[in-house]
């Protein structure tokens, strides 16, 4: 996921907003030129992608985000694999775990015990021997006693859309247009400033904003051999994702609830590969 920083200083400006900036730079996609690549990017993306199903299946009411974590962290670890938001960024944690009203970074930690019916999202992304793949999902722990199962079906349900729609030649608006659509005819939003974005030989590359709106701005399009990952943020009423004041959670302030779900792909000149089909998010 990428978060559009307020007042970047961009080449090619777009504004998308009162005080935000978003950048259209020149290309610099991990774009699979060899079987070599190709292999490298799926053993990177199995790796994520099995340790976040085994994270989705571990997870149990009454256990805390943080021992949630320290098992993916295990799990990444049997992979040979290393956490790419703590590589990258610092992050205090090796996945990250949001909870109910929390949409993206949420900091696993030892006093946040997961209880029956939260909305949970796991986001998994890792590097393996220089091969970057990022995936993650929402989901109900146990009963869905607070009626958050319709979101997280309509979350799958456009992403799945969304990456069957994407092939070489395809604007990056298109999709973004097509997921706002699909949330709207569902009765949901979605949020603006939290992205989709390219990846391969680092977490985060160009394109740097595959948003879930038509960004008119945006005049990038896909291309066969891009990897790409393509992640909803479909909300049940807010449109913007905020600093919770930790340095990392990015909330909703309005009590919004949201679902993500995200996987890594390969474009082609026909329907993508999905490098993180195991992890079973449509299962
Ligand atoms: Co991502
Ligand atoms: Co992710």
């Amino acid at each position: 996921m990428v978060k559009i920083p307020p007042g970047r200083n961009p080449i090619g400006t777009a504004k998308v907003a009162n005080f935000v900036y978003c950048t259209y730079t020149k290309r610099n996609t991990m774009s699979i030129t060899s079987q070599a690549e190709l292999q490298g990017m799926q053993n990177a993306s199995e790796a994520v992608a099995l340790t976040l199903r085994q994270m989705r299946e571990y997870a149990k009411p009454g256990m805390s985000t943080a021992e949630l974590d320290e098992f993916g962290r295990s799990v990444l670890a049997g992979f040979g694999a290393r956490s790419a938001p703590k590589l990258t960024y610092g992050f205090p944690g090796w996945t990250c775990i949001s909870v109910n009203h929390e949409i993206a970074h949420g900091i696993p930690a030892a006093k946040t015990i997961l209880r029956e019916g939260d909305l949970v999202n796991v986001d998994v992304s890792a590097e393996l021997e220089g091969f970057w793949a990022d995936n993650g999902g929402s989901f109900v722990l146990g009963e869905d006693l607070h009626k958050h199962q319709q979101l997280v079906d309509a979350s799958k349900k456009i992403l799945q859309l969304a990456i069957a729609n994407i092939r070489n030649g395809v604007k990056v608006a298109e999709i973004g247009g097509l997921i706002e659509a699909e949330a709207r005819k569902r009765g949901y939003k979605v949020i603006k400033n939290l992205t989709g974005h390219g990846i391969g030989r680092g977490l985060h590359e160009e394109p740097h904003s595959i948003a879930n709106y038509y960004d008119k701005y945006n005049k990038s399009r896909f291309r066969a051999n891009d990897v790409v990952a393509i992640e909803t943020f479909i909300s049940t009423k807010a449109t913007w994702a905020y600093d919770a004041g930790d340095g990392w959670t990015l909330i909703a302030k309005d009590g919004s609830y949201v679902a993500q779900h995200e996987h890594t792909i390969m474009v082609t000149e026909e329907a993508p590969v999905i490098l993180t089909a195991v992890n079973g998010i449509w299962n």
